[in-house]
Order: structure tokens, then C-alpha cells, then sequence
């Protein structure tokens, strides 16, 4: 039987504080029940997800280069503050060349201007914002349907 396809999945900065971080923006579920929800949901799809947050660009960096020797096959990211700042991060992904989405759980484009550029943008696939956690399901959902023959 093949192995499953692993799709990883990756928060940036403070987003381990969600649930009380600015709920207002951010909603209150908190990010283990974010990731026990999409570990569900890739059960019923078929892939395999690992989930990984990280306050530093390092951290998120050394992870997406071993997504390669451990067969990923896809990224999810949500790159938090760094979406904006970050040239090494999305370098990282234009150098493992796996395919990419962008999720951001608030509507980045309605916010203070520094928000609306990404600097991860132009290597990924596409971008979901402003739906909150389902961003995350929907990004799931279409990564899977690409990856899964
Ligand atoms: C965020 C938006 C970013 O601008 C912000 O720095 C975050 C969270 C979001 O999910 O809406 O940390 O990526």
C-alpha cells in the first residue's frame, strides 16, 4: 500500500497564543484544537498532516528544508507577522519548490496597510484570508485534491 501523502503544516509567530490573542481578530478557538480539527479532516481525506508553530524565522526555515527528506509533499503555511518582513522565509519555500498556500485567519487586506503585502505570496499557490480557522480546512481540502491521485 502507497503511504499516505503528508502535507505539513506550519504557524508562525504568536500564533500559538490563539484563543486569547486579540479574539476579536483572531476568534477564539485556540491553535490545538485548530490543529486536532485538521488532523480530523485529513483522516477523512486520505493525507497525512504534521503540524508545526514557531516564534523564530529559524525555526520555521530549518523545518520547511526537512520537509524534503521526510517526503512532504505539500505546505501549509501561515506565516504570521513574518508574512510581511520575512525574505528568508519565503525563500526557504522557493527553494524546496514544494507547492504552497498561504492562509490567514484575518482578513489582512481590511487591516493596517504594512498588512497587505506578503512577501510569501509570489511562491505559493494561492492565498485563503479572512475566514478564520476554516481557512485552514479549505487550504487543507484543496491541497489534498492536488495531491491525491
Ligand atoms: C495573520 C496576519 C498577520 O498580519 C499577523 O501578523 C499575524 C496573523 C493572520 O492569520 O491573520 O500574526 O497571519
Amino acid at each position: 500500500m502507497k503511504p499516505p501523502v503528508r502535507i505539513l503544516i506550519l504557524h508562525g509567530p504568536n500564533l500559538n497564543l490563539l484563543g486569547r490573542r486579540e479574539p476579536e481578530v483572531y476568534g477564539t478557538r485556540t491553535l490545538d484544537d485548530i490543529n486536532s480539527s485538521l488532523t480530523e479532516l485529513a483522516g477523512t481525506l486520505g493525507v497525512a498532516v504534521d503540524c508545526f508553530q514557531s516564534n523564530h524565522e529559524g525555526g520555521l526555515i530549518d523545518r520547511i528544508h526537512a520537509a524534503v527528506p521526510e517526503a512532504v509533499q505539500g505546505i501549509i503555511i501561515n506565516p504570521g507577522g513574518f508574512t510581511h518582513t520575512s525574505v528568508a522565509l519565503r525563500d526557504a519555500l522557493a527553494a524546496v519548490g514544494l507547492p504552497a498556500l498561504e492562509v490567514h485567519l484575518s482578513n489582512v487586506h481590511a487591516r493596517e496597510d504594512f498588512r497587505r503585502h506578503s512577501l510569501i505570496a509570489p511562491v505559493v499557490i494561492g492565498q485563503i484570508v479572512g475566514l478564520g480557522a476554516e481557512g485552514y480546512h479549505l487550504a487543507l481540502r484543496a491541497m489534498a485534491s492536488r495531491l491525491v491521485s
